[in-house]
């Protein structure tokens, strides 16, 4: 468990990472895109005719701020099925991606110097949301069972201007790993004990390639602490730029102000076409199908870090969505590595440590992404990433 007062270190530029896939020769495991070959674009295409020639010219109106009943009504179906949160159409509010929810929590609870609970490591996107109300950070370390709980509780007895606790705990970008059910339940009881708002957000939950995953946090959450998050990005396409969250009425009312003042609304047209998509399409089989791909190539990275990484580097084995998250030795900066010789000599692009903890001293770690390459580009990235880790380590 460590703490800091506010951040933040000469880090690089998550834009210069992903513009390192312009170069022809470059294998890129950075971003955290899906595969394009999996957007359903002609079942998209129809979307958007099928929305504009049922809607007419009231698509092309204003619409409310909370968003398209229609599609909150579905998206309350599939909290219900897939969640098990029993929310209402009335518990959800749409957003412009996840991105955008992360970003009105945080506008409704920080003030500079408010603390923030972030996992180490945590998704990079969620840092530079935060940053911008300098808060107090008091990161809590994982394991292969996700955030460590019993730090967390000692961290809430302790720092009461506690005032969020963020989490990826389905299959977290960056390091893969998923939260326990019973640290589920445990993290949901904290909240309510101490009155803190969990931001359980959770883009990768359909994306399981072993099976079941535990409940939602959200499904334990007896006090209305939890505000649950999710997105349309990486199961449809994230140029939709559609999210949602689910929240307690007393944080929804303040959260749909925000949405308002911040933008008056999410494109009406995307939503619509979004609701023809899930009225005419079976998104469970395109979400199977997706499930199939990303599995091979999951399977694909770790066996060749299996075969090619030196022993000394440790890797995490997700059972989800996009991350392998690997750990050099100690003293090794994957950044300055990533700039002077993964980049410039062997064409690779991983995403360094340093972009991803709150405190600059945890420089040894990459995240992988295994789900924008095909098979044989991550084998081939792989083996050159590790013949460059073996002449290193
Ligand atoms: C954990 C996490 N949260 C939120 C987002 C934001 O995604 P979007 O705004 O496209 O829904 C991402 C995107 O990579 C993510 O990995």
């Amino acid at each position: 468990m460590t703490v800091m007062q506010t951040k933040q270190p000469e880090k690089i530029n998550l834009d210069d990472i992903l513009s390192y896939g312009n170069d022809p020769e470059m294998i890129s495991f950075a971003g955290g895109f899906p595969d394009p070959k999996l957007f359903p674009e002609a079942a998209l295409k129809q979307a958007y005719l099928d929305a504009i020639n049922e809607d007419g010219t009231a698509i092309f109106q204003y619409h409310t701020a909370q968003g398209d009943l229609d599609l909150r009504e579905r998206l309350a179906d599939r909290m219900r099925s897939h969640c098990q949160v029993a929310a209402t159409a009335a518990d959800i509010m749409l957003t412009q991606g996840g991105q955008q929810a992360i970003s009105l929590i945080a506008q409704m609870l920080l003030t500079p110097g408010a603390g923030v609970v972030i996992e180490a490591p945590t998704y990079l996107g969620a840092l530079d949301v935060f940053n911008r109300y300098q808060p107090h950070y008091y990161e809590v370390s994982m394991d292969e069972a996700g955030m460590d709980v019993d730090q967390l509780a000692a961290l809430l007895a302790k720092h009461p201007e506690i005032k969020l606790i963020y989490t990826v705990p389905d299959f977290q970008n960056p390091t893969g790993t998923t939260l326990s059910a019973i640290r589920r339940q445990r993290v949901a009881e904290l909240a309510a004990k101490y009155q803190v708002v969990v931001l359980e957000d959770s883009p990768y939950r359909d994306l399981s390639y072993n099976g079941s995953v535990p409940p939602t946090i959200k499904h334990f959450d007896q006090a209305g602490q939890v505000i649950y998050v999710s997105s349309f990005s990486k199961i449809l396409s994230p140029a939709l730029r559609t999210g949602w969250l689910v929240a307690d009425q007393r944080y929804l009312k303040t959260l749909i102000s925000l949405k308002g003042a911040s933008d008056l609304q999410s494109p009406q047209i995307s939503l619509r076409a979004i609701n023809q998509f899930l009225s005419h399409q079976d998104i469970d089989a395109h979400i199977a199908k997706l499930r199939t791909v990303y599995r091979e190539k999951r399977d694909t990275m770790l066996t060749a870090i299996e075969h090619y990484f030196p022993k000394n580097v440790t890797y995490t084995k997700p059972a989800g969505g996009f991350f392998i998250w690997a750990t050099l030795p100690v003293g090794i900066d994957a950044g300055a590595l990533l700039a002077d010789v993964a980049v410039p000599q062997n064409h690779i692009a991983y995403v360094p440590a340093c972009c991803e903890f709150a405190i600059p001293v945890h420089n040894n770690g990459m995240r992988l992404s295994f789900v924008g390459c095909s098979p044989a580009e991550i084998t081939r990235g792989i083996k050159r990433l590790g013949k460059m880790l073996t002449e290193l380590v």
